[in-house]
């Protein structure tokens, strides 16, 4: 097989690129943003500035995040054409199904060819001006980026100031969809998630009332879930962009492998574990049909960390601000029985499963949000990540490569045609 390395199943301890966008020990618990502790980030810092860090690589000035800030929330607003779209959908599709298609949908009409790149490009092939390798032109979909030019750096950042400030937008046109309920205009003056939790709005704007505790909490919320190396979603994402198709179609990607319970769904898949298990005295019969595996046990496990999720303890931190607001939810016994059950069970400690990031889901539930809304809450923020990992991809030493892995073939051997009426 010329030498080819087959990787473990599900890339296991597989290693496909080198990023320095953000670091995971596993065996330590530890999570980091461009070096800064995601303790410190969440403690002192905001989703907004978090994803200025995450792009690119620092944590920006006062006027730079107040820029950052400002075009993201321009770009908030959609075509008028986007409420047809949503329309188009029944009014109890799944609102994944419902961002996955909007974001490709924005590729239908955002992936602006750039005619003056584009003659550029034609012209100086025909005259031999490409030395490839330094002027290597980058094209995606429709956009063609002039690696190292200004004008392309420009286009390319402009659409994810587009995606980021769009994402809020299109989860909570996704959201009213569903409520039946006519869209709302993005506010002015409000932040990112403000900006985001009034659109969500159940009441109705006009009564509309910010709570602080609960927009912080949700920001909070948005900063953890911002990256987190190269989970399923974010490869998607970069495989998807290595064919150099335009960005909102890789984040389309993206957002349907985030949608998989395994992933992203599991923070949904958690409540509804927790609805079937019901009281805390049914946790034992529940535990020993995972152990028989007639049951998932969502919310626990990680790939990567082997000790603890570090994101899990400040969730719990986040939880307790949330219901001093909201009240306690009950299910939040039922939550605490499982942990404490499985987390003394040689069956999940012997296979290093701890609770992971997915318990959020508690407290989107005391905020109000519908169960099937939850993986939208991970998809919004997630586009940070998934944009930097695709800008650091697009900006690579070299240009971009496709990603191509091979196979090991174990198939049958050469055989002959055998025509229908001669077959057994
Ligand atoms: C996220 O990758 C990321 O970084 C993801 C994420 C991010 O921010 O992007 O952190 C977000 O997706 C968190 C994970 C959310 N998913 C869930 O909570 C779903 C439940 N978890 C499992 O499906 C599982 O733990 C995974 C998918 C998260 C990880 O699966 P792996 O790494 O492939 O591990 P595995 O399936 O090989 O498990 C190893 C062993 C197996 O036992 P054996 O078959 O060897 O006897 O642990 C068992 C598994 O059966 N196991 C579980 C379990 N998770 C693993 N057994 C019961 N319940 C579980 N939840």
């Amino acid at each position: 097989d010329k030498g080819l390395r087959i990787a473990d199943k599900g890339y296991l301890n597989t290693a496909v690129m080198r990023s320095e966008i953000t670091y995971i020990d596993g065996e330590a618990g530890i999570l980091r943003y461009r070096g800064y502790p995601i303790e410190q980030l969440a403690l002192h810092s905001n989703h907004l500035e978090t994803a200025y860090l995450l792009l690119y690589g620092s944590l920006p000035t006062k006027d730079q995040a107040t820029l950052f800030e400002e075009e993201v929330l321009h770009h908030g607003v959609v075509h008028s054409d986007a409420e047809q779209f949503f329309r188009s959908f029944r009014y109890d599709a799944h609102p994944m199904a419902m961002l996955t298609s909007a974001f490709a949908y924005l590729g239908s009409y955002y992936a602006e060819a750039n005619p003056s790149l584009q003659g550029m490009y034609i012209l100086s092939s025909l005259l031999g001006w490409l030395t490839p390798g330094t002027d290597d032109i980058l094209c995606t979909g429709q956009t063609l980026y002039t690696k190292g030019s200004p004008e392309s750096l420009a286009i390319m950042d402009k659409q994810i100031l587009r995606l980021i400030g769009k994402a809020t937008t299109l989860a909570a046109m996704a959201y009213r969809v569903r409520q039946g309920r006519d869209f709302v205009t993005p506010p002015t003056g409000l932040s990112y998630t403000g900006s985001f939790l009034y659109q969500m709005d159940h009441l109705g704007q006009e009564n509309y009332v910010p709570n602080p505790v609960l927009e912080r909490a949700l920001d909070v919320l948005f900063l953890l879930h911002a990256d987190h190396e190269l989970n399923a979603s974010s490869t998607t994402v970069l495989q998807t962009g290595s064919s150099l198709v335009d960005p909102y179609s890789a984040i389309a990607a993206g957002c349907a492998s985030l949608y998989g319970p395994l992933h992203g769904g599991a923070n949904e898949a958690v409540i509804r574990m927790l609805i079937s298990i019901g009281k805390p005295e049914n946790v034992p019969a529940f535990l020993e049909a995972v152990k028989r595996r007639e049951k998932v046990l969502s919310g626990f496990g990680h790939r990567v960390y082997k000790t603890s999720d570090p994101r899990s303890f400040i969730v719990r931190k986040t939880a307790d601000e949330v219901f001093k607001v909201t009240g306690r939810d009950e299910l939040l016994e039922t939550a605490m029985a499982l942990h404490d059950a499985a987390m003394k069970d040689e069956y999940f400690t012997s296979r290093k499963l701890a609770p992971n990031v997915d318990f959020c889901g508690l407290i989107y539930r005391a905020m109000g949000f519908p169960l099937d809304f939850f993986p939208v809450l991970f998809a919004v923020p997630r586009v940070v990540g998934w944009l930097a990992h695709w800008r650091q991809m697009m900006l690579q030493d070299g240009g971009v490569k496709i990603w191509r892995p091979r196979q090991i073939y174990v198939g049958e051997g050469k055989r002959e045609y055998v025509p229908v009426d001669q077959r057994v």
